[in-house]
């Protein structure tokens, strides 16, 4: 096992890591960003492997990891663990914590105390947060105490139930135009970066070329600067209903279910382990230990 470098101190990039700075140069360029989410240092470190810019330790995790049925009940403690377990993994991408729904809605206080145990705690580069409005304010005080912010527009699943369920958002004129202005607000109130989730393509083309900061799509067309999905449903790993937008790259599922069926029958037909699993001990060390027990000689009674 090769030994990595201890985490930095919170505010030091890492050597090697993409500098936050890069995004918008990449945008410049015309050179489309990679982001997928990851929960843990496996993945993360295989995120990083593949060439993965931006890697996000989203509240999806409360679907993908833990089972529940929304994102809604991810906590700050379930998060940070996550967090801090994608940071040991990924290293030169940015690690970018989903702030969960509770976790920044109360105050501008509560905001950044939750912020500052994603960087502090988890080693996380900066921290995602969804909605505009309200969201504005807490995104000038997490900015202005040094944390980058990434938004989040669009289908922001924290409010599903108050978008009428998980679907498409700016579909109308005035739907459209409301999304445009949110997200230059949230370019103005210093996002470095902007998720737009499930939005008409013209309406995120237009996004795209009316802000200076990259765009990063799910389900909103390929005129964002950088596209993001969720890494269970790229890689086939979620068993529930995918929305249109994903693209399944493998079916590790089912690989993972049939090593998992190979290795259930061995353990039964007794196949498994064979000698080349198994530990074996020198020769004489097992000859003495075997060897039948000296007789024990009576002691004499006076
Ligand atoms: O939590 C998440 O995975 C997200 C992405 C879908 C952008 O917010």
């Amino acid at each position: 096992m090769t030994t990595r470098p201890r985490t930095p101190a919170p505010n030091t990039p890492a050597p090697g890591k993409l500098p936050l700075t890069e995004l918008v140069e990449m945008k410049r360029r015309g050179q489309r960003i990679a982001m997928v989410t990851a929960y843990d240092a496996p993945s993360g470190r295989l995120a990083d492997d593949a060439g993965v810019d931006v890697v996000l330790v989203g509240d999806s995790a409360a679907m993908t990891v833990l089972g529940h049925d929304s994102t809604v009940p991810a906590t700050m403690e379930e998060m940070l663990i996550l967090t801090r377990a994608t940071t040991r993994g990924a290293r030169r991408p940015l690690v970018v914590a989903d702030m969960p729904f509770g976790s920044f809605q109360v105050s501008d206080a509560a905001a950044l105390e939750n912020a500052i145990r994603f960087v502090k705690e988890a080693g996380a580069d900066a921290v995602k947060v969804e909605g505009a409005g309200p969201t504005l304010a807490r995104v000038r005080a997490l900015v202005g105490a040094g944390i980058p912010v990434m938004g989040h527009i669009g289908l922001t699943p924290q409010s599903a139930t108050m978008l009428g369920g998980f679907k498409a958002q700016g579909r109308t004129a005035a739907g459209a135009q409301a999304l445009v202005d949110a997200a230059l607000a949230l370019e103005g109130a210093g996002c470095f970066s902007l998720v737009l989730e499930a939005v008409p393509a013209p309406v995120a083309a237009r996004i795209t070329q009316a802000l200076a900061i990259p765009t990063i799509g799910i389900g909103a067309g390929a005129e964002c600067d950088g596209q993001v999905l969720v890494y269970h449903d790229l890689l086939g790993l979620y068993d529930g209903q995918a929305p249109r937008f994903v693209k399944q790259y493998a079916d590790l599922a089912q690989e993972i279910r049939r090593a998992l069926e190979t290795y259930v029958g061995e353990v039964r037909e007794g196949t498994f382990p064979e000698e080349r699993h198994t530990y074996s001990m020198p020769e004489e060390e097992l000859q003495a230990w075997q060897a039948p027990p000296a007789p024990v000689t009576a002691v004499s009674r006076r």
